[in-house]
């Protein structure tokens, strides 16, 4: 089955259709700058664009279609907007989404999507137990897994660390407004990752984020005392796990 998935990114929302029992893209993917100020409405209307250049009565598509969204989704409801306009609270991005592509949408937070993906198709594939996600991107996201079962929306980006929110010191956004050099900027994501563990225990950590591509940049100064490696699927976890998602199959996935 090939289902439409959506990533809504600070900078871009990228679309691809996906063979989700390969978790493989099915031809190019397709990028749209994201739109400013990033309101429901404008995103929507993007969300419309991507959406048409897979109809969902083109030959090989399934009607539905999955979408990220960088905040807390409760059925289909936005409940925290960290990183995004502050329009989205309480939006009902499900319907929005199918209202403006003419085609029904399932939406779910950014890091769990990626999660999802890195956990059927990628880095957290066959691993049971408890397996976390991080992606430093524009903000921390989390995902959380026990024997391949998603616990949705956990925000441990947002743990505290010197009396701030963690994912203003440590993300991969704060490196380069920052211009922090890979160690300086390591050293704070391993503090951070310290004290995520310290609390979650996991069994796997999995990197993930635009800087997943350059681990080998910066996984060499982290010390955190759990087994840590970069996600694979890079910028298309999300994509791979909205479609996931759109197709039903998407938990359990060990
Ligand atoms: C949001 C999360 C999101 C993460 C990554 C955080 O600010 O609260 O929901 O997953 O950014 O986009």
């Amino acid at each position: 089955m090939n289902h439409l998935g959506v990533d809504v990114g600070g900078s871009g929302v990228k679309g691809a259709l996906v063979d989700t029992s390969t978790g493989e893209l099915v031809g190019e993917r397709v990028r749209i700058a994201t739109p400013q100020p990033a309101t429901p409405g404008a995103v929507a209307g993007v969300v419309a664009s991507l959406s048409a250049c897979w109809p969902p009565g083109a030959e090989g598509v399934e009607p539905s279609f999955g979408c990220t969204v960088p905040g807390v989704v409760k059925g289909g409801l936005i409940r925290t907007a960290a990183n995004i306009d502050s329009q989205w609270l309480g939006c009902d991005a499900a319907a929005l989404y199918g209202e403006a592509a003419g085609r029904p949408c399932r939406v779910i937070n950014d890091a769990d999507a990626a999660g999802l993906a890195e956990m059927r198709f990628g880095a957290g594939k066959d691993r049971p137990g408890t397996v976390a996600m991080v992606t430093l991107g524009t903000g921390i996201g989390t995902s959380l897994f026990v024997d391949g079962m998603l616990v949705p929306n956990t925000e441990l980006g947002h743990l505290e660390m010197d009396g701030r929110d963690a994912e203003l010191l440590a993300s991969g956004a704060v490196r380069d407004v920052e211009h922090l050099g890979w160690k300086d900027w390591a050293k704070r994501v391993d503090r951070y990752l310290c004290h995520f563990n310290r609390l979650v225990w996991p069994d796997l950590l999995i990197l993930g984020g635009g800087v997943s591509r350059k681990a080998d940049k910066f996984l060499h100064y982290l010390k955190v005392e759990v087994e840590v490696v970069p996600a694979r699927l890079r910028n298309e976890a999300g994509i791979i796990g909205a479609a996931l998602l759109a197709s039903g199959a998407a938990a359990p996935v060990v």
